[in-house]
């Protein structure tokens, strides 16, 4: 047996949480969010945070051991010697039979230190910016609208932001890809491209995928990356696109898929996802006239939603040889669930966790979790960072107020998300 881990000292352990900013009201987020969870996942959703309260490591009959103590969970995911992607009952299984041996979030060890450390340039915040520049005209159109007193689906124009994410990595520019076209007139591909991406998301599971299915995922991929592959072969693909990127890197084809594939479901879904979630959490606790009034805390309105939304609920890992976490014997090929909504909200660490606080000041012993730690930590960070310090930023340096005037949250989908979320500015919160 490999030497346990334990549950790390918590020397300040008991914190109490400062006074709620004047004119906050934190409950009608809470009920909003617990509202769209429950939408995604209404069995799911209430047993992890019935596991929640069961202590720091809990082991699940049938499922494997889930892990919902922060600091501990940093170390298993730290440990990926231990704690590995690869393995039977993961979805890593699920990834590379529909995306390829190099997806990365399906490789472990030395592959994918090395396949990362090739990528690094990709996470730096010149790329970053150089993307979203490419992609952000979704945004400004709907900043333009607001500004004019017209409402905006924020739902609509963050899956919008995501296809035309999707779109620039894979070197589909200039934009609009129909020379003549009115930008915005036509969002039918940037919108084509998001649900391909979410359709294939929800067939991750836990077990390897039948036939048939494995067949459909592989021809919904292979639509997402036809696009990629008419850029590749045009005279005008831009240096800038991950696409080019990869060739330029000398990538193989194989890699490019998994690399593509993993940046699509990782990264787009999950920005596209968020933006609006953010937007509703500062709306529905009224504090974003708080940001508005102090630009300051733009910073931790993005970090605090993160932490409180928690846009990936889990992350998983098999264990490669017998060990103990906290006491509770983990044996080999077992799973590990790493409930990062649960951690999320370790009271330990974020006193009265379940309030939404633009001002809370969040321990750096656990700060970014929701990004993952350690190899495979998200190397979307720097985009997604910058993607929403950008978009609140202007909302809350723009508008004091805005009122929602619909909302309706998506179905059984694997990403907790509002399927719409109209908005308009008011002058009062
Ligand atoms: C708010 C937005 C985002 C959140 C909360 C998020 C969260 C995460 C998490 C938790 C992981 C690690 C999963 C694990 O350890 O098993 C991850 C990995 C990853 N993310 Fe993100 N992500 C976001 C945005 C993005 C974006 C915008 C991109 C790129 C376009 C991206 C690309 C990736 C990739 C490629 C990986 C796999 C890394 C590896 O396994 O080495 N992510 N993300």
């Amino acid at each position: 047996m490999t030497a346990p881990l334990e549950l790390p000292a918590r020397p300040d352990a008991g914190r109490r949480a400062p006074a709620l900013p004047q004119g906050a009201d934190t409950r009608r987020a809470a009920w909003q969010e617990a509202r769209l969870n429950l939408a995604a996942h209404p069995l799911l959703w209430p047993a992890v945070r019935l596991v929640g309260r069961s202590g720091a490591v809990l082991r699940v009959p049938g499922l494997g051991v889930v892990v919902n103590d922060a600091l501990l969970a940093h170390d298993v995911l730290c440990r990926d010697d231990l704690f590995r992607k690869q393995g039977r009952g993961g979805i890593a299984e699920v990834m590379t039979q529909a995306f390829g041996p190099s997806a990365l979030a399906n490789m472990d060890g030395d592959p994918h230190r090395a396949l990362r450390r090739r990528l690094g340039p990709l996470a730096s915040a010149e790329q970053a910016d150089a993307w979203l520049d490419a992609s952000r005209s979704p945004l400004d159109r709907a900043f333009a609208a607001l500004a004019q007193g017209r409402t905006v689906d924020l739902a609509r124009t963050a899956r919008t932001l995501s296809g035309r994410l999707t779109l620039t990595l894979m070197g589909v520019e200039p934009w609009p890809p129909v020379p003549g076209a009115r930008d915005g007139a036509d969002d039918t591909d940037a919108l084509a491209v998001h649900a391909l991406g979410e359709r294939i998301a929800s067939a991750l599971q836990l077990s390897r995928l039948p036939e048939r299915r494995l067949g459909a995922v592989q021809a919904d991929l292979d639509r997402l990356l036809a696009y990629a592959e008419r850029a590749f072969a045009s005279d005008t693909l831009p240096p800038g696109s991950l696409v080019a990127r990869l060739r330029t890197m000398g990538c193989t084809a194989e890699e490019t898929r998994g690399i593509l594939s993993i940046f699509f479901i990782a990264g787009a879904l999950t920005l596209g996802v968020t933006l609006p979630r953010v937007v509703a959490l500062l709306v529905d606790s009224r504090q974003l006239a708080l940001v508005h009034r102090d630009a300051s805390l733009v910073g931790a309105a993005v970090d605090e939603g993160l932490r409180y939304t928690c846009p990936v609920p889990l992350t998983l890992r098999i264990a490669a040889a017998d060990t103990r976490l906290a006491g509770t014997a983990v044996r080999a090929g077992e799973r590990v669930f790493v409930l990062t909504a649960n951690l999320a909200r370790d009271p330990q660490l974020f006193p009265d966790p379940h309030r939404y606080d633009v001002t809370r000041v969040h321990d750096p012993r656990a700060r970014y979790l929701w990004y993952g730690a350690g190899p495979h930590f998200c190397l979307g960070f720097t985009l997604a960072q910058r993607a929403l310090h950008a978009a609140v930023a202007h909302i809350a340096g723009t508008f004091p107020a805005l009122r929602i005037t619909r909302r309706r949250a998506s179905r059984g989908v694997l990403l907790p998300a509002w399927r719409e979320l109209r908005v308009v500015a008011t002058d009062a919160p």
